[in-house]
């Protein structure tokens, strides 16, 4: 394959841009080979610089669940942008998604709109530790929540002590507060809110996590979760970055029934622009400004763009869509996950409905310590570079899900299931 250009544009991109990328896992630093320049997307198909088409099942990171470029929303943004870009007010495109997202989502009754994930996560944390007056927080090991400070911990750094930091030019006075726990412990978890919940503000965490490759939370942990945090005035955030209105319209919390206080959203909601929104309980939220006094602003939250966009994605996601797209994700695990069942291969993919990662093991995963041991980096270099050279386009990371959108066909699916197949048969 000719990636000519890529390599130029990415050489000259090294000169001026940090790597020659402006987030890190894009380098390609973890599978090797050379990253590739996009240039442009259609339906489930990406282009490079030198034109070869991939099928995508990155789909910026989640973002993209009706595929690129589709109709709804090409057709929104050239009506919405000859009206402004931004105006700095209250716009009715943000009062419209807001409804919907309020209506649909049962934890939130307001809601905040922000311009990354990040940004969500770490004004929710704000939130809860201004409504409790409390300081530390709780997350889990491989869940992650953006690159705010305080969750930057590392993983498995221990539960006794609290955690250490996960990246350089983080100051102590952050790390101090935050416990990291297992994922799926619930025993933990009780024992260490036993402890100090007088100073526990609130518990962060990915239902379904989708940072450590695919590791849905047991339906119990989360249930024991909420039960403690209820009873000991410590606010449960829903990280549902990633899971919101990839498999429900009502998020991960309405399909387990486990309705968290607070939830956080972002990709599928700004349609492939740059977003992210938290909300809750009102009681909880009227304590952020200007009705309250825990302080968050932005310039561009909220943009009448990305509002329409997001909102134009958000009503394609009808229950047959879902339908549709869940039944599509379903089968196509199963059938692999028979494959490597009748060839004996270590090896199976892990899944929540069209959120999926293939794990170097037959054991199945429940937390950072197995997504650790049924990682291989080496072995998914070697299958990421298979499926590149069949032209299809796989997160470039060991840990990261891939997704299905509403524009792959089981065309597309039966050839990623011929290459995986291939690959595993040989190798
Ligand atoms: C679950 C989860 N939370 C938070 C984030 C951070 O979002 P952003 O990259 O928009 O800051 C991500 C990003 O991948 C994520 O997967």
């Amino acid at each position: 394959m000719d990636i000519k250009r890529s390599k130029q544009i990415f050489k000259e991109a090294q000169t001026v841009m940090v790597g020659g990328v402006n987030s890190p896992v894009r380098s390609f630093r973890l599978v090797g080979g050379h990253p590739l320049v996009m240039k442009s997307g259609q339906g489930s198909q990406l282009f490079d610089e030198d034109q070869n088409a991939y099928t995508d099942y990155c789909l910026s990171w989640g973002s993209l669940i009706l595929g690129h470029s589709h109709k709804d929303i090409v057709q929104i943004l050239k009506k919405a942008i000859v009206h402004g870009t931004s105006f700095g007010t209250t716009t009715s495109a943000e009062l419209e998604i807001a409804k919907f997202i309020t209506k649909n989502i049962p934890s939130i009754e307001r809601v905040r709109f922000v311009n990354s994930g990040t940004e969500a996560t770490m004004s929710a944390i704000r939130v809860a530790r201004g409504f409790t007056k409390k300081e530390k927080i709780i997350k889990f090991d491989g869940c992650y929540h953006g690159h705010f400070d305080d969750l930057l911990t590392k993983a498995g750094s221990g539960v006794a002590n609290l955690s250490e930091s996960s990246s350089l030019g983080i100051t102590k006075n952050h790390i101090q507060n935050t416990f990291s726990l297992p994922f799926n412990d619930s025993q933990t978890f009780e024992k260490i809110v036993t402890q100090h919940k007088a100073e526990i503000a609130c518990v962060i965490i990915e239902p379904v996590a989708g940072n450590m490759g695919v590791i849905p939370a047991k339906e119990e942990f989360l249930k024991t979760i909420r039960q403690i945090t209820q009873k000991n005035n410590i606010v449960l955030i829903f990280d549902e970055i990633m899971t919101g209105f990839r498999s429900h319209i009502g998020g991960v919390q309405s399909e387990l029934g486990v309705i968290p206080d607070m939830t956080c959203l972002g990709k599928i909601i700004g349609g492939g622009f740059p977003v992210g929104a938290y909300g809750g309980k009102r009681e909880i939220m009227s304590y952020l400004a200007p009705l309250g006094g825990v302080y968050q602003a932005g310039t561009f939250a909220g943009n009448p763009v990305v509002m329409q966009v997001g909102l134009a994605t958000l009503k394609n996601l009808t229950p047959s869509f879902y339908k549709k797209l869940n039944a599509f994700a379903d089968q196509f695990a199963q059938k692999l996950n028979a494959f490597f069942q009748k060839n004996q291969i270590e090896a199976f993919l892990s899944h929540y409905k069209s959120m999926m990662s293939l794990r170097f093991r037959k054991k199945p995963v429940a937390n950072y310590e197995d997504a650790v041991a049924a990682s291989s980096q080496a072995k998914y270099s070697k299958v990421f570079h298979q499926l590149l050279r069949h032209q299809i386009y796989w997160p470039p990371a060991d840990l990261e899900a891939f997704f299905l959108s509403g524009s792959h066909t089981q065309a597309d699916l039966n050839v990623l299931y011929r290459w995986i197949c291939d690959y595993f048969s040989k190798n």
